[in-house]
């Protein structure tokens, strides 16, 4: 049996290794093990829980207010750690997060081979994001085997030469995801939501990285508000995220606003259905800018740069920036002129089919079995 280690620790992680978890453990000749830092806790057991994944290990690292430091050296001694324990043929761990280059190193330490799932995204900014791009960057360098999701991260791994024969386009599992959660059924009003009015347009708004935190966050949440108090046929549906460096500023600027829905992170299931029932998308995500367009919304980029070029050539995205006069003219826009909305909710999604997680665990095997 060829021994698999998926390693992951936050919420998109989880939600983007979940199909390649299931498509594993249906492979035969694959002794899949999970091990998760849980760098997050609560968002990270909520995507466990829609996925029924039982993790074989948890480090259960998080802590409030955790700093970029403590989450790096907890999860490498604990990720390593297991590996000693385990002793696995391959690891895999996913995109860019702390627990991504904790995971590759550890990997590396103990010399064995480790696969990286959405490889090759880059920005060439290196504080943007924060730490993220050189997250990603380490962890390319420390790994084996690279499933990029498009073509476009592929050259991008190429140009830093990486080995032709090393890369693999596979496209996003958060695709395969998607669609496997948003055929479920799901009663949206059960999750805070009864309220909201999906007659009107609903904006829905997730922001929580690094570089927004402070100053950029409160200025986008002052072009949110501004929107909302002068047309009052907008809602926007708030799922706030469990930092609370984020919730005091979300609470701070659209708390108790009228028409501003700011509800608990919302399982994957909900989270999906919201999705699917938003006029557009508001965000600093990474992973939203790739589901929405599979479901048809457009997005608007709470970021200077993206490491995601192929939304914006595809025309599914739009960059607003991090100022109140930037994202307000982008919303606007969006909100009023009905030929742009339409040629963005039509463009064609450039990030996957659904098929990722069965491309990754072919190339696994062919290349190991
Ligand atoms: C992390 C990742 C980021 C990813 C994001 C997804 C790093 C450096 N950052 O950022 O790349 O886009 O996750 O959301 O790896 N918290 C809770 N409960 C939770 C999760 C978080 O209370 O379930 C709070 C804790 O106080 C924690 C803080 O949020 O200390 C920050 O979590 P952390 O994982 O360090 O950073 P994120 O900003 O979530
Ligand atoms: N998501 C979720 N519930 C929420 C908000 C987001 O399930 O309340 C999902 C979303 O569909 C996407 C992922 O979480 O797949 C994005 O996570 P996050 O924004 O935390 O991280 P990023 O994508 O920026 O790394």
């Amino acid at each position: 049996m060829l021994k698999v280690l998926s390693i992951f620790g936050t919420r998109p992680e989880a939600i983007k290794m979940a199909p390649l978890v299931k498509a594993l453990a249906a492979q035969s000749g694959v002794a899949s093990k999970v091990a998760v830092t849980a760098q997050h806790r609560e968002m990270l057991d909520q995507v466990l829980s829609v996925f029924a994944i039982k993790p074989d290990y948890d480090l259960d690292i998080m802590r409030p207010e955790q700093t970029l430091e403590d989450v790096t050296s907890a999860a490498l001694r604990g990720l390593s750690s297991v590996i000693a324990d385990w002793q696995p043929q391959l690891v895999l761990v996913h995109g860019d997060t702390t627990t991504t280059l904790a995971g590759a190193l550890a990997a590396f330490y103990a010399k064995t081979p480790c696969g990286h799932v959405e490889a090759g995204l880059r920005t060439a900014d290196k504080y943007a994001p924060y730490p993220e791009e050189i997250n990603r960057r380490l962890t390319a360098a420390l790994a084996d085997w690279h499933f990029a999701p498009t073509p476009a991260a592929e050259q991008n791994l190429l140009k830093e030469n990486v080995a032709r024969e090393k890369i693999f386009v596979t496209g996003n599992t958060v695709i395969d995801a998607l669609l496997d959660v948003s055929q479920r059924e799901c009663d949206l009003s059960q999750y805070g939501l009864r309220q909201v009015d999906w007659q009107k347009r609903v904006i829905l708004l997730t922001c929580h990285r690094r570089e927004n935190w402070g100053r950029p966050m409160h200025d986008i949440f002052q072009a949110v508000k501004g929107v909302l108090e002068r047309y009052k046929d907008v809602e926007v549906v708030f799922p706030v995220h469990k930092n609370p460096l984020v919730r005091v500023i979300a609470h701070q600027v659209l708390g108790g606003l009228p028409r501003a829905r700011l509800v608990e992170p919302l399982d994957y299931l909900p989270f999906c259905h919201v999705l699917r029932r938003c006029h557009l998308v508001l965000t600093d995500s990474g992973g939203l800018q790739e589901e929405a367009p599979a479901l048809g919304k457009p997005v608007i980029v709470l970021r200077e740069v993206t490491e995601r070029p192929e939304a914006l050539e595809a025309g599914t995205a739009v960059l607003a920036g991090v100022g109140t006069a930037s994202v307000r003219a982008a919303l606007e826009g969006l909100l009023f002129d009905k030929a742009l909305y339409e040629k963005m909710a039509r463009a064609v999604n450039p990030f996957g089919d659904g098929q990722a997680a069965q491309r990754i665990t072919e190339v696994i095997m062919k290349n190991f079995g």
